[in-house]
């Protein structure tokens, strides 16, 4: 057996938030001792689950500061399992996904007028088809550093999707989609990959982020914070 804690929370529990220690089956999956916990031993214990096949994208939670999907991730002695960061807890495990999921609309992360007679070949297809695979797990939202001091930043999955339209030829508003990506958008990032490392489809939102920021170069577009490095010490 593996010994692992829970960070739960409850609105209307004193304290609201408490770390639980529970023992779950050696290889199980942490999906697997989380149903089990709630089968057997307290059914209050609240968590999200769908297809239990590393599909669906809803069960993923942080252990040990990393997220991972639950029902992919085998517990050992030790993890602490706590819920995905920068979205408000409604209960223990589950957050509300409406502000992360919100920043696919203010990216405008769709694709917009559409190119007549626009052919899309293989080539096309092979630059954004990893993107299409996004499961919307949100775990690059919670593991990315911008979230602690920027709260309006659109994010890792929002801009991996929205440079996977700019990239489609059908695509016939690339200027629009640069032009939405500009505030709070590919400027805001470190580019320190923590949101590539995370992301259990191999998508490298990090590398979609220094492409959208190329396009928006062509449109004239330029790094805000450039202007301040250059200005250091030079206020006399
Ligand atoms: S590379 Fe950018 S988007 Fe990804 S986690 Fe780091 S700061 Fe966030
Ligand atoms: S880019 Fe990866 S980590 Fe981010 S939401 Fe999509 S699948 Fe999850
Ligand atoms: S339950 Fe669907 S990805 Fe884990």
């Amino acid at each position: 057996m593996a010994k692992i804690k829970i960070r739960r929370f409850h609105s209307k529990r004193e304290p609201q938030e408490v770390v639980q220690e529970w023992e779950v089956e050696d290889g199980a999956t942490l999906l697997e001792g989380l149903s089990s916990i709630k089968c057997e031993k307290d059914p209050t214990l609240t968590f999200r689950s769908g297809c239990r096949s590393g599909v669906c994208g809803s069960c993923s939670v942080r252990v040990n500061s990393k997220e991972v999907l639950a029902c992919v991730y085998k517990p050992e002695d030790g993890d602490l399992v706590e819920p995905r960061r920068f979205s408000n807890v409604v209960k223990d495990l589950v957050v509300d996904e409406e502000k992360s999921l919100g920043t696919l609309k203010s990216a405008k992360a769709w694709l917009g007028a559409c190119k007549e007679g626009a052919v899309v070949e293989p080539e096309d297809e092979k630059r954004t088809v990893k993107q299409s695979d996004c499961i919307l797990c949100i775990s690059c939202y919670s593991a990315c550093p911008v979230y602690e001091t920027n709260s309006s930043f659109l994010g890792p999955f929002a801009l991996t999707r929205q440079w996977r339209y700019v990239a489609d030829p059908r695509e016939a508003e690339v200027k629009e989609k640069i032009d939405a990506v500009q505030q709070n958008g590919v400027w805001d990032c470190t580019l320190c990959g923590e949101c590539t490392l995370v992301c259990p489809q191999g998508i490298d939102p990090k590398g979609d982020i220094l492409m959208l920021r190329s396009k928006s170069a062509q449109f004239g577009y330029s790094d805000p914070n450039m202007g301040s490095f250059g200005s250091f010490g030079l206020d006399f």
